[in-house]
């Protein structure tokens, strides 16, 4: 079997489209335009590449992008005072902090004291907590993204297995979260896990994000399984994701690329999420 190539890259294009014509529509009829402020903490050179991405895409979708470039050493009180005028300002409807932030800064600090209507990552404390009982939630973006390939690929995910290797609170707790809000059965893998491989194997479903390049193989997936791989990993021979690609792909029904799978879904997610708050924020 030689499995489908989930194209993330076209899937989010379209979804960036739609969204475009969503946000012409409100300016031409209410006169608003989304607004998306976006901080960077310190010199992070991938931070920097993804900020800049936003930014672009942000802009591109016809939204308005703020950006905020503090030094590495910021104090924690100038961020807070920061994050205190982005949630006063009624021109910035989301507002993301990009992670890691300095090993100075308490990050859970900081990430609640973003207004919980403009947390356009879905990583405050009110929002994971929606989100894990089933309320009305910001669900954080990579995973999102993940959920919505899944959907297409597959439709109903009622009765699946579903393996999510990684816990981190940014993929692996919310994809687990969004699993099991859709009726999925759901096994969260880790460093600890024992005999990993024979755990994948059971899975319908398997959302590898360990960041550890090419790990999952192509004899730990169940023929026809679908595979989405959210790794980005740099490594000496470039960009590869937490699966081993071509072995996968021999076995599996379908498995999404690196680069061209869940990356681009994370920005346009990030869009979908920042025209959302703004439209709860406009009634
Ligand atoms: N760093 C890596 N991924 C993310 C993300 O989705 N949001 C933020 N804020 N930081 C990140």
């Amino acid at each position: 079997m030689v499995a489908t190539r989930i194209d993330g890259k076209a899937f989010a294009a379209k979804l960036r489209d739609r969204i475009a014509g969503q946000v012409a529509a409100l300016k031409d009829e209410h006169g608003i335009t989304p607004g998306l402020a976006v901080v960077l903490v310190g010199e992070d050179p991938a931070s920097q590449v993804y900020v800049a991405s936003k930014g672009k895409q942000t802009k591109a979708a016809g939204m308005n992008s703020y950006e905020h470039r503090l030094p590495d050493d910021a104090s924690q009180a100038e961020l807070l005072a920061l994050i205190g005028r982005l949630n006063a300002d009624p021109a910035v409807h989301g507002i993301l902090v990009q992670l890691p932030l300095p090993k100075h800064i308490d990050e859970a600090e900081v990430i609640n004291a973003i207004a919980v209507k403009k947390d356009v990552d879905g990583f405050t404390t009110a929002n994971t907590g929606r989100l894990a009982t089933g309320q009305k939630a910001m669900v954080p973006c990579t995973p999102l993204g993940c959920l919505m390939l899944l959907r297409d690929q597959l439709g109903d995910l009622s009765g699946k297995d579903a393996v999510v290797i990684g816990r981190s609170n940014i993929v692996g707790k919310p994809m687990a979260a969004l699993l099991l809000a859709d009726s999925a059965t759901v096994t969260v893998a880790h460093s600890r896990t024992k005999d990993l491989s024979d755990v994948v194997r059971r899975a319908d479903i398997v959302v590898a994000a360990v960041g550890r390049p090419q790990m999952v193989k192509g004899d730990w997936i169940k023929p026809g399984a679908t595979v989405i791989d959210v790794g980005i990993n740099r490594t000496d021979s470039g960009l590869v994701g937490d699966v081993d690609y071509d072995g996968v792909a021999a076995v599996a029904g379908a498995v999404t690329p690196v680069p061209g799978g869940v990356g681009p879904m994370t920005i346009a997610c990030l869009l979908a999420n920042t025209l959302t708050a703004c439209c709860r924020a406009n009634g």
